[in-house]
């Protein structure tokens, strides 16, 4: 059997207006397409790009460890490519992103010496940026999923822009559809008391998936985060605490070294 194929690609976050052309093009023209998106609606929009579109939601079972329901989303998309066949695997968002099985597949397809390629898309952290008129270019960002930052002991970089996936999940390791983690945004919440001042805003963020709605952009403060009204898709947003102050040392060599350049030039 001849080598498959597979390419990875994202949908982006808004229903069909945040697809690339290299994306929509290639789940126009992959020979089979294995899909896991947000909401119904961008399933449709697929399956009307390609007639052998399906959907892999029915492997998220109830209850079901999120683990084994991830090795088995890898699985099948694997089945498909060992027939030889050039598969599309499309996910919600950027496809590099948080998104596990996602990249699990591109390893054991070319562990298996299949073809394998991951084409860039819209985040929810592109939304982000746009929505709240945040440049990481700045004073940096970090960037994190809450229960790993929690999990780990991390303290949070309270000089650059603070951004935390899946607030809403934090110790839920099964599949339960809608369920939310209240339990653990307190535990975020009391960690963060730890580094921020009370009255520190925590902004509670959902972009738009439709072009006929607006993004949900909540501001809550550090000490109101336990209450605030999360969902499976809510990224949470704190703003830089300070500014460091600049390293008079490094400026200077820093400076030397453009006084280096122009002499040099
Ligand atoms: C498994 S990750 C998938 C991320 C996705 N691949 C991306 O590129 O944005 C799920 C997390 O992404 C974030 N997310 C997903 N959709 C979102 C949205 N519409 N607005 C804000 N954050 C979102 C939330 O933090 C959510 O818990």
């Amino acid at each position: 059997m001849a080598p498959g194929r597979l390419t990875v690609v994202g949908t982006g976050i808004k229903l069909a207006a945040h697809a690339t052309v290299e994306a929509r093009a290639t789940i126009e023209q992959a020979d089979k397409v294995h899909y896991l998106v947000a909401e119904p609606a961008t399933g449709q929009w697929i399956r009307s790009l390609n007639y052998r579109a399906r959907s892999l939601h029915d492997l998220f079972v109830d209850g079901k460890p999120r683990v084994d329901i991830y090795a088995e989303v890898v699985e099948r998309i694997l089945a498909s490519v060992r027939n030889g066949l050039w598969v599309c695997a499309a996910f919600y968002g950027h496809p590099g992103v948080f998104v596990r099985p996602a990249q699990d597949a591109l390893d054991r397809a070319r562990r298996e010496g299949h073809r394998a390629e991951m084409l860039p898309a819209v985040s929810a952290l592109d939304c982000l940026f746009a929505d709240l008129g945040i440049d990481p270019g700045r004073e940096g960002a970090q960037i994190a999923e809450a229960s790993e930052l929690l999990r780990r002991g991390r303290v949070p970089d309270t000089a650059t822009h603070v951004i935390l996936l899946q607030i809403g999940l934090i110790g839920l390791s099964r599949h339960t559809p809608r369920a939310v983690s209240t339990g653990g945004l307190a535990l975020l919440a009391g960690m963060l008391a730890r580094h921020y001042p009370g009255q520190h805003p925590a902004v509670v963020y959902e972009a738009a998936q439709y072009a006929t709605c607006a993004p949900r952009i909540g501001w809550a403060t550090v000490e109101t985060l336990a209450a605030a009204p999360v969902s499976q898709f809510t990224t949470l947003w704190l703003p830089p605490r300070e500014r460091p102050s600049l390293d008079a040392r490094m400026v200077e060599r820093i400076a030397a070294l453009a006084v280096e350049e122009h002499v040099r030039a």
